[in-house]
């Protein structure tokens, strides 16, 4: 056979399965257990064997159906383990206890998804843990100058959740190795196929498997991949907290990914299109798409992203209220009112109230509003947000 090293559109296929397994089944089914019985006294007594590759102890530690889904997450992220949890923000919260201690200080940037930061000022504020946020656009000389002797940790997200800040994740993993940081970073933008965090001096890496693995809006699922220093401390913390994702929603996350090679392209290829129309409107003040060459940091998103998936925003050239907002977005046929994104239909968010900013500003005149281009005919996405834009209150623009 000739050596030959396969794609990922073909990985996403083959791995995580294992049919002779699974009584021959495609997809491996989900493994519904609590009890898993031991065969015999040895194996039930042997030592840390809820850590063992391929172990199925007790529920909590994952069934067949989790390992095959990790294989393949720590493949696709060139990583050493994955672990499973039921949301993405459960993902961020136990890759973060994973890292830090009372005392510790973490950096943060300040575009981050809004529960994150949540999550910081009310819970890691309550156990001591200080989280000082810095801008989306830090470059390493600044983030060297922010370190001080309680730092621990930075944690990234790129593009940045609403304003698609990109980040120079390389420079900044290089600057805080330097200074013993460990760095995360939320990965769920650009999923496996388009970043590869770990590559670029990520430790661990979080995904929101709710957008675009599971892929139908149907199912919670929060994905950590750590390297190979992080991945026993992970998997530790992540059994000591007693979540696990549930393997119905690990099953679905199974079926959607096989075919995200086929739909993150459409995606990609869709919210371009879309965001080049918007940049021709004049009730439009700026598109924030990594992918559009008008983008501060395209040349990062192109040097360092193999795509773009189909989330961005766009900045309305004039202030607008409620109704103004309300008058866009009501009526729109196919752009749903939706707080997620990764299906495999359009949403809208209008930013109002804005997201919270600590450091640095939002892009403006006007609102945000946040598309998630789904796999629609983008004719009929524009003619719906064009019809959208023409209902914008005159007094407004
Ligand atoms: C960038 C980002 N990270 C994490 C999450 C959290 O994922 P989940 O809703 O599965 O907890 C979201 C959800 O919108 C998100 O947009």
């Amino acid at each position: 056979m000739v050596e030959h090293t396969p794609s990922p559109s073909t990985r996403l296929v083959h791995g995580g399965r294992d049919p002779e397994r699974y009584a021959g089944a495609v997809n491996p089914p989900p493994f519904r257990m609590s009890t898993a019985l031991a065969p015999d006294f040895e194996t039930f007594t042997r030592p840390n064997r809820k850590f063992e590759p391929d172990a199925t102890a007790y529920g909590r530690f994952g069934t067949p159906t989790h390992r095959e889904l990790e294989k393949l997450l720590t493949e696709l992220e060139g990583g050493t383990d994955t672990v499973l949890l039921p949301s993405g923000l459960s993902a961020i919260t136990t890759a973060l206890f994973a890292v830090l201690e009372s005392g510790d200080e973490l950096l943060m940037t300040d575009s981050v998804y809004g529960p994150t930061r949540y999550f910081c000022e009310t819970v890691l504020a309550r156990m001591g843990i200080t989280t000082t946020y810095v801008a989306p656009t830090l470059t390493p000389e600044e983030l060297a100058a922010k370190v001080g002797p309680a730092t621990k940790a930075l944690f990234l997200e790129s593009p940045g959740s609403m304003s698609f800040e990109v980040q120079d994740v390389p420079a900044l993993t290089g600057t805080a190795h330097d200074h013993g940081l460990t760095v995360l970073m939320d990965n769920t933008w650009a999923t496996p196929l388009y970043f590869k965090p770990l590559a670029h001096g990520v430790d661990l890496s979080i995904q929101a498997g709710t957008k675009y693995i599971v892929g139908h809006a149907d199912a919670m699922l929060g994905a950590v991949v750590a390297n190979n220093a992080w991945a026993r401390p992970l998997r530790e913390r992540m059994y000591q907290m007693g979540n696990i994702a549930g393997s119905e929603e690990t099953y679905l996350a199974l079926r959607g990914i096989r075919t995200l090679d086929i739909r993150l392209p459409k995606h990609w290829e869709s919210s371009v299109l879309v965001a080049k129309w918007l940049e021709t409107r004049p009730e439009v003040a700026q598109v924030l798409h990594p992918a559009l060459p008008s983008h501060p940091q395209h040349a990062i998103w192109a040097r360092d992203f193999a795509g773009a998936s189909g989330l961005f925003a766009f900045v309305l050239a004039e202030p607008q209220d409620k109704a103004g907002l309300a008058a866009m977005v009501d009526d729109l046929a196919y752009f749903g009112l939706g707080s997620s994104w990764g299906g495999f239909e359009s949403l809208i968010v209008p930013g109002y109230p804005a997201p919270g900013r600590s450091v640095s500003a939002l892009p403006g005149p006007g609102p945000l509003v946040r598309l998630h281009i789904g796999l629609e005919d983008p004719d009929d996405l524009i003619a719906d947000l064009g019809a959208g834009l023409d209902r914008l209150p005159a007094s407004g623009r």
